[in-house]
């Protein structure tokens, strides 16, 4: 697993190798090139790369779109986005552009051409020969997923995918994009198709959550500290409430937005890679195979949420007009390309049970909505009151349960909620805070998970990419809560003031087994 290590020698203080072993040479291959993602996360992840020395000489990146852009100008453009979406990175490191500029070229074609398949393997073979790329590739689909099809039938005609025999050498490899599919059936289907012409070793499915330093640490913080794994289950965890709040609304995304929701577009990937980091049993190994084996199994144990039990495990909302920073903001629905009558959901609240020994009879609730009070992605792990012995003379009020706050962003960092005897001459307990933060502690800018993920796609590392299994394993809790929605009505919506943390309808899932909301 690419998780940071710098050989047991790492100090609070210390900045540890961003990367195990150098990245090998390569042709990186963005179809979609002149999109969203590739300008405000890839290319600065790229380029971010450049910058710290990182990318060898012979690597080559090959922009794929239909645009009518020559190899300079769409340099041109790739500049621009630097310094709209990557300020302080590209005020830092302007220096590095000419090297990075010279390495990118634009190739135009439809992907229903199949011309331009052909003359982009003329391509990539010429660079191999002539910019010492060693056969390597490194495609990414960084286009709508409508397109994913034709992507990849095209690279199987075209004798792209195909590998030299069963060796990784020189090694050729696909990125996908979130999202993979729309349920269980389509998610299947996209397998099988990848499949028929990759093998799943060279699939990377990417979650981008799953390359945040915080997401990785829940990991080392499980596994590398005696203190807390010996109380990492239902004896003594009460429940575990994970969170994946935005302030922003559906911005420029209505489009592909209205017709996935909350419950596909974070709570499928996002949510749920989260909880099976959190709820997994301990890999054999680091390796992308170990740690994917634990958090399948963990998956599979999860209580499928079916028929009557929707309407009493799951909440879903969707905003109305509100305020969020003094700012007044508009109801989903009158949001820019949303259709008035839209039921979508922005927001989803569900509780669910891990049928296993660890974890029986412990709640978890995840909650994700757009528009919420604050935007903050954290996991809260909320431990079991004392024995009720000394609660009433150590605090009239009771004394507030343990609880570990992972936080995923912002202000990324780890804190545990602890009692301790304030001052004076009563004995009596408080709650206070004991707070470990990245900044603080080691002194260094947290990477962006794009930078992460791409160097270990380079390095053929998976442990951070989701296999087929688990991709399907997470649809397959998901796909029978839309299924039931199909078949009920919406709840009355908008249903929550945008600004908020969602309707109250998600306070009585929790408050009835006993629980509340850890909210900031
Ligand atoms: N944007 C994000 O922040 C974000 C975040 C997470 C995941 N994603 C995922 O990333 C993928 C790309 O999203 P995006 O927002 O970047 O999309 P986008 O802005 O709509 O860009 C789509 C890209 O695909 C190219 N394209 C589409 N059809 C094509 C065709 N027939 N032939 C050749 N090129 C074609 C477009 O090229 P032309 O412009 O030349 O037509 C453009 O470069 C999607 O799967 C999305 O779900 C995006």
């Amino acid at each position: 697993m690419a998780i940071n290590e710098n050989n047991g020698q790492g100090k609070p203080g210390e900045k540890p190798p961003l990367v195990e072993r150098p990245l090998p040479p390569c042709n990186i291959i963005i179809f979609g090139a002149t999109g969203d993602l590739t300008h405000r996360k890839l290319i600065p992840a790229l380029f971010s790369i450049e910058a710290q020395g990182l990318l060898p000489e012979h690597v080559k990146i090959i922009g794929f779109a239909r645009r009518d852009y020559s190899d300079q100008s769409y340099r041109d453009e790739l500049k621009a986005s630097l310094e709209e979406f990557a300020p302080d990175l590209w005020k830092e490191s302007q220096d590095a552009w000419p090297r990075f500029a010279h390495r990118v070229v634009f190739h135009r074609s439809d992907f229903d051409n199949s011309q331009g398949f052909q003359w982009l393997k003329e391509r990539l073979d010429k660079f191999d020969e002539t910019e010492g790329t060693g056969g390597n590739r490194l495609f990414y689909l960084a286009t709508p997923p409508s397109t994913y099809s034709t992507v990849i039938d095209q690279l199987g005609k075209a004798g792209l995918a195909k590998r030299d025999g069963e060796t990784n050498n020189p090694f050729i490899r696909i990125i996908v994009e979130k999202p993979f599919g729309s349920d269980l059936t389509t998610a299947r289907a996209l397998n099988t198709e990848l499949k028929s012409v990759f093998d799943e070793d060279q699939i990377y499915r990417i979650d981008h959550y799953l390359g945040k330093e915080t997401v990785q640490n829940i990991f080392v913080f499980r596994f590398a500290n005696a203190l807390f794994e010996p109380l990492w289950n239902g004896k003594y965890i009460d429940n575990v409430q994970v969170t994946v709040a935005e302030t922003v609304g559906v911005e420029q995304r209505a489009g592909y937005f209205d017709t996935a929701g909350e419950l596909r577009d974070m709570v499928q990937s996002h949510a749920l890679q989260i909880l099976s980091l959190v709820a997994m049993e301990p890999p054999n190994s680091l390796g992308a195979n170990d740690v994917r084996d634990e958090k399948v199994k963990v998956l599979r144990a999860i209580k499928p949420v079916v028929g009557k039990d929707c309407q009493e495990c799951v909440v879903r909302g969707q905003y109305g007009a509100g305020q969020i920073n003094g700012k007044d903001v508009p109801a989903y629905r009158d949001e820019p390309n949303v259709p008035k009558e839209s039921v979508t959901d922005s927001f989803v609240a569900l509780k669910m049970e891990i049928e296993n020994w660890r974890w029986s009879g412990v709640p978890f609730f995840i909650r994700a909505g757009k528009r919420m009070g604050q935007r903050l992605t954290e996991i809260n792990i909320v431990f079991k009151e004392i024995p009720p012995i000394l609660l009433k003379q150590l605090s009239p009020t009771g004394v507030e349960p343990n609880v570990i706050t992972i936080r995923v962003q912002p202000n990324e960092g780890i804190s545990m909620r602890l009692s301790a005897k304030p001052p004076g001459a009563q004995t009596r307990a408080v709650p206070v805070d004991m707070n470990f933060t990245y900044g603080t502690s080691f002194g260094q800018r947290i990477h962006d998970a794009y930078e992460r993920l791409l160097m270990d796609a380079m390095l053929g590392d998976a442990a951070l990419f989701t296999r087929d299994d688990e991709v399907e394993a997470e649809w397959g809790l998901i796909t029978p809560i839309l299924e039931a929605w199909k078949n009920t009505p919406a709840p009355d919506l908008p249903n929550y003031a945008a600004g908020t943390w969602g309707p109250e309808a998600a306070n009585k899932l929790v408050a009835d087994v006993g629980r509340k909301w850890l909210d900031r």
